[in-house]
């Protein structure tokens, strides 16, 4: 059951100063992105490397700075608050990452890892609470309590994420944004993060917004996709409306990039294309323009808004 809004983003759009061709230039990594991650949710967002959708999860919990738009969580803008206020977002709306080896420290025992946040922000009562509460956390996760005495390096890959897992869930926070959290996985054990993922969400009402360049996998999770080109968003569907009647021109491109999305045959890596070039902040029009099958004079000029196309469905095509 999916209710209203928990996390609402309006406008984002992220920049970063880069040096090209010998002089600094402003590449607009996320442009003028909207969304809203309804409570309960499971928001997927696709699209090939390099289209902004780590910028998209970084903005929203402040690790890099926006330069327009706004985030609202519980009623707030994420955007205007001074750093000092930001703690119902940290402990609120949590991370989980691609490589939990690099976002694990490799001489802490997991269990201090899992109980970081909660010390930080004096989340326990006393060490018994913060020793149950670490327990909890990892049969949560499906990890036996004493790997709390374990380092990383002792861990395999799928049970590394079911400790990242763990850490992002300890303050029982109300979203979590998880940022390719299967793709460095193998093929079988992608499957059971996934359904350890899509458990939680359901245990602990959380929303979760789902971020992997990886249709097949995006598709077996969400309740709805907004597929990401180049900064922009062009689709966003429920994920059946998605898979079975792609709108935008690109989405049907990825679609046909994906043979079916059987994950047991699937090979790794195997639906990326090629890395779109990144733009400059400048260009004016549709970003997909230049690949498009059915680009028209106007699409050169102006940048199609997203808009309903049907129930539920947002399409950012002139001629969708
Ligand atoms: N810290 C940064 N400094 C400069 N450019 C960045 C930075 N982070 C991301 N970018 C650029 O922003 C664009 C989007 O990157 P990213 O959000 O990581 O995409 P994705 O997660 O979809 O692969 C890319 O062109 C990338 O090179
Ligand atoms: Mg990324």
């Amino acid at each position: 059951m999916t209710t209203g809004p928990v996390l609402t983003v309006e406008g984002l759009t992220t920049s970063f100063r880069v040096k090209r061709g010998g002089r600094m230039r402003r590449i607009a990594a996320v442009k003028d992105v909207s969304f809203t991650l309804n409570q309960g949710e499971i928001l997927g967002i696709v699209g090939e490397t390099g289209c902004g959708k780590t910028t998209v999860g970084r903005s929203i919990i402040r690790l890099v700075k926006p330069e327009k738009g706004e985030v609202r969580f519980g009623g707030v803008n994420v955007q205007a608050l001074s750093d000092s206020k930001l703690r119902p977002i940290r402990l609120g709306i949590r991370m989980v990452f691609q490589d939990p080896f690099a976002s694990l420290n490799p001489r802490r025992k997991v269990g201090d890892s899992i109980a970081e946040a909660g010390d930080i922000h004096g989340l326990f009562d006393g060490l018994d609470d913060r020793a149950r509460q670490v327990a909890e956390t990892l049969s949560a996760v499906g990890l036996d309590p004493s790997f709390a005495e374990r380092f990383p390096h002792e861990l395999s890959g799928g049970q590394r994420q079911r400790v990242g897992i763990a850490r992002a869930i300890l303050p029982s926070p109300k979203v979590i944004i998880a940022d390719e959290p299967v793709s460095a996985l193998d093929v079988s054990v992608q499957a059971q993060v996934l359904n350890l993922l899509a458990d939680l969400q359901e245990k602990m009402r959380l929303s979760l917004l789902f971020i992997s360049h990886d249709l097949a996998v995006v598709g077996q999770i969400s309740d709805r996709v907004a597929v990401m080109y180049m900064g922009h968003i062009l689709e966003l569907a429920p994920t059946q409306e998605i898979f079975a009647k792609p709108k935008h021109p690109y989405t049907a491109a990825l679609m046909a990039a994906v043979p079916r999305p059987d994950p047991a045959v699937r090979i790794k890596g195997s639906t990326e294309v090629s890395e779109p070039p990144s733009r400059l902040e400048e260009a004016a029009g549709c970003p997909y323009v230049q690949r498009c099958p059915i680009a028209t004079a106007l699409c050169s000029k102006t940048m199609p808004p997203l808009r309903v196309v049907a129930d539920g469905e947002l399409v950012a095509c002139h001629n969708a």
